[in-house]
Order: C-alpha cells, then sequence, then structure tokens
C-alpha cells in the first residue's frame, strides 16, 4: 500500500477501505507518513468527507494508537464530556465542579486550543502551579478522593490524535465532520469513561457553522460512542456570539469562578446546568433531568459547587489563592475600550472574528511552537440585543502591547447592528440520543 494512493482515492472521491484507513493511522503514528502527505491526505477528506463506516473505522483506530486508560480503579460510574470547541467556553470549569459536587466522579481529558477556539488545558495553566501532566495512579487517586481531575492529553493516549490535531490545527483542516468525530471520539474511548455527554456547538463561532453539519457530527458522534458501548448524547448549543462575557484564558478562568461562587451570567450558567444535569443522569445519581437540575443548582448558590472545583485546584498543585481573589490572576498592562460609532440593537457578534482576535493579542496560537499569554483576552460589554448608544463600550481588550490594532480591527468587524430591536439567540437547539 502507498500513501500517496490512499491520498489518490480520497481526492477523487472514493470510500476508502478498513485497511486503508488503519494504514494511514499506524504509518502516521508511527512517523513513517510524513505531515505533508498527512495533511494532503486531511485536506481531501475535508473536501470529500467520509461515509459513517470510515468515520467509525477512523475513529477505533486513532483511538487503538496508544495506550487506553483503565479507569476501572476509580469507584463510581464515570461521566465525561467533551465540546467540540467554541469561543468563551469555558464550561468545564464549572460543569466539573458540578457534577463532582453531587457525588459523580469527573476523569477529564482536556485539549489545548484548536484554530481560533481556546483550549481547557491552556486555561488551567493561568493558575499558578496548576500540574496537568500526571502519572494514572495520580490521577485515579484525585478523582477517587476528590471527584474532579482534569489532565492533559498524555503522550500515549489516541497519539495519531495527537498529532493530527496540531496539524489540523495549522493547516486549515479543523471543520470536516469526520475529522472531529473522529478526534472526540477517540480520546473519549481511549480515556474510559462510562458516559459521555457532547457539547456540540453550532454558529459563526464553531466548526459546524450550520444547523445542519452540526446535527450531522452529533448523529455521528452518538453512533460511534453507543455502538462502542458507551452512553452517549449530544446538547446541540448555539455558539453565535462568544459563550458568557470573557474570551482569553485568565479572564474566562474568572468568569467560571464568580458563576461556582453565585452570579448569574445568563447563557454560561444554562448551559453548564444543563449539561452537567444530563451528565448526573446518565451516571444515576438522580432519576430525571429536573431533579438534577435542582439539587444542581442548589450546590451553585450553597458553594458546594465552588469547593469542589478549589479542592480540585489544590489537588493539582494550583495556586488557589488565585481562585479565593480572581485579581491574582494574570493580568495585562493595557486595557483598550472599543466603543459603539452608530446605535442600534447588537444583531450580531461574529465569534470567530472575536476568537481570532483574542488569538491576535496572544490568547492562542497561529503556529504549533507559540506560546500562549494568560493575561490577555478580551471583555464583551455587549452581546446579542443589547441596545446601543453611541460612544458605549462594545468590548474591552486586555493587551499586552498599547496599540493592537489588527485585534481592534477584528472586534470592528465582528459587530454588527439593527435599527429594530433584535431577539437574543436560542442558547440549546436539540438534545440528541436522550
Ligand atoms: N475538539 C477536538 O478534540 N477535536 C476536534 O477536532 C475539534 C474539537
Amino acid at each position: 500500500m502507498r500513501m500517496v494512493d490512499i491520498i489518490h482515492n480520497k481526492r477523487s472521491g472514493q470510500a476508502l477501505t478498513d485497511d486503508e484507513i488503519k494504514f494511514f493511522i499506524e504509518g502516521y503514528t508511527k512517523g513513517d507518513i510524513p505531515d505533508y502527505q498527512a495533511a494532503a491526505f486531511m485536506m481531501a477528506i475535508y473536501f470529500q468527507g467520509m461515509n459513517s463506516q470510515e468515520t467509525a473505522v477512523l475513529t477505533k483506530a486513532m483511538a487503538d494508537s496508544g495506550e487506553t486508560i483503565d479507569l476501572s480503579g476509580i469507584k463510581g460510574h464515570k461521566v465525561d464530556k467533551h465540546s467540540t470547541g467554541g469561543v468563551g467556553d469555558k464550561v468545564t470549569f464549572i460543569v466539573g465542579p458540578l457534577v463532582a459536587s453531587a457525588g459523580v466522579p469527573v476523569a477529564k481529558m482536556s485539549g489545548r486550543g484548536l484554530g481560533h477556539t481556546g483550549g481547557t488545558i491552556d486555561k488551567l495553566e493561568a493558575i499558578d502551579g496548576l500540574e496537568i501532566e500526571m502519572s494514572k495512579e495520580r490521577f485515579v487517586e484525585i478523582v477517587n478522593t476528590h471527584k474532579l481531575a482534569v489532565a492533559g492529553q498524555t503522550g500515549n493516549l489516541a497519539p495519531a490524535d495527537k498529532k493530527l490535531y496540531a496539524l489540523r490545527d495549522v493547516t486549515a483542516t479543523v471543520e470536516a465532520v469526520p475529522l472531529i468525530a473522529g478526534s472526540i471520539m477517540s480520546k473519549k474511548l481511549a480515556s474510559g469513561a462510562d458516559s459521555i455527554v457532547l457539547d456540540v456547538k453550532t454558529g459563526s463561532g464553531a466548526f459546524m457553522k450550520t444547523m445542519e453539519d452540526s446535527e450531522a457530527l452529533a448523529k455521528e458522534m452518538v453512533a460511534i460512542g453507543n455502538n462502542l458501548g458507551r452512553k452517549t448524547i449530544a446538547i446541540i448549543s448555539d455558539m453565535n456570539q462568544p459563550l458568557g462575557f470573557e474570551v482569553g484564558n485568565a479572564n474566562e478562568i474568572k468568569e467560571a469562578v464568580d458563576i461556582l461562587k453565585g452570579a448569574k451570567v445568563d447563557d454560561l450558567r444554562t448551559l453548564s446546568l444543563e449539561i452537567a444535569s444530563h451528565m448526573t443522569v446518565l451516571a444515576g445519581a438522580f432519576s430525571h433531568y429536573d431533579e438534577a437540575r435542582t439539587a444542581l443548582e442548589a450546590n451553585l448558590e450553597n458553594g458546594r459547587a465552588f469547593e469542589a472545583f478549589r479542592r480540585f485546584i489544590i489537588a493539582q498543585g494550583g495556586d488557589a489563592g488565585m481562585i479565593d481573589d480572581t485579581s491574582k490572576l494574570p493580568q495585562a498592562k493595557f486595557h483598550l475600550d472599543i466603543k459603539a460609532e452608530e446605535e442600534g440593537f447588537v444583531a450580531e457578534i461574529d465569534a470567530e472574528s472575536i476568537g481570532t482576535a483574542a488569538m491576535y493579542l496572544g490568547a492562542g496560537r497561529a503556529t504549533k511552537e507559540d506560546a500562549i499569554n494568560h493575561a490577555v483576552g478580551i471583555t464583551l460589554k455587549k452581546k446579542i440585543g443589547d441596545p446601543v448608544q453611541k460612544g458605549d463600550v462594545l468590548v474591552t481588550l486586555h493587551a499586552d502591547t498599547e496599540s493592537p490594532e489588527n485585534a481592534v480591527q477584528k472586534v470592528r468587524q465582528a459587530y454588527r447592528f439593527s435599527p429594530e430591536p433584535i431577539n437574543r439567540p436560542q442558547l440549546i437547539h436539540k438534545v440528541i440520543g436522550d
């Protein structure tokens, strides 16, 4: 078998055989197939797609490319969640502690930023000392003791995805149903949770921009999970504007902590409660959704969820002082207000542009080698539906340079106004597989 023929077959729209897909994943993981052929292959898949059989084989081959994590040492029904990636998506920092506060173990493997979207691990590293790499034994011990641990993808967990994820990030090949499904589900299968709740984003800031594509992705992933013995459901949630008000790293941690301390940031709090409620029901902690939702809301109010977050931070070596007092998190040198030049109602905030602006400030990577600046980011002051007067602050940029012109321009391009009142977008579109 030759890789060039496999690329050619996919480029001309053929369905690949199981052996061709396995040949690629094994060869690329070992380093026998170079990045340039893998990049060409990803682009061919991007344009030609894959059918469900090809996607399932790709996913299984990626999951089998390395170790699978044995979580049998963790007591209880383990649930995991995964988002397909969005802007301002700090849901894991709220959902993890919430689910843990209900006594359900969360053993979370998370990734770094991808394209214009942020990554859980990059954000967590804004907290001094927090260790995201640890032995399996330590990971299991933390989950057993505190019900929550978050680790980066270790070298051996789905290594095919680790390499492909970094490659796709810089070759404009992220936004494809089989590639996203394979990437997410291979990690979920290799990391051993009993049940999985997927947060599939749809809209301008998501990799899948239309409901049709998002639903296709959700159905593909739910089928793969259930066929391989994991109870899987997908929530399709809106990403037509950033989630919450903060986009970056340290500032996203701050916003999540505010919610864990009882703040009522509407979309972020609602989506977190929705995901956490489904997770705890799948785990059997509650018999139905409404019961779960009421109990979890109470845990946001009574401080139990914040306490669960605090215990997890300390267990992983992080400085809890930074979440007790979030002004101790990294702070940018300059804060620049961008003001409205017209009046009206906010009709659109292109979330991808906001994510790209945050990346220009240094909150994300343009190349594999770039370092993250945890202090910089964006605070939205106006969201879709809000009335705006000329001169009102739309956004504050937190930057380490005095005039970050390219970020300012991107943010300006992101906002569109209407003279007529605008409804706020629906947050939760559908639940698949419930
Ligand atoms: N999240 C992942 O883990 N992989 C993708 O391809 C997209 C989002």
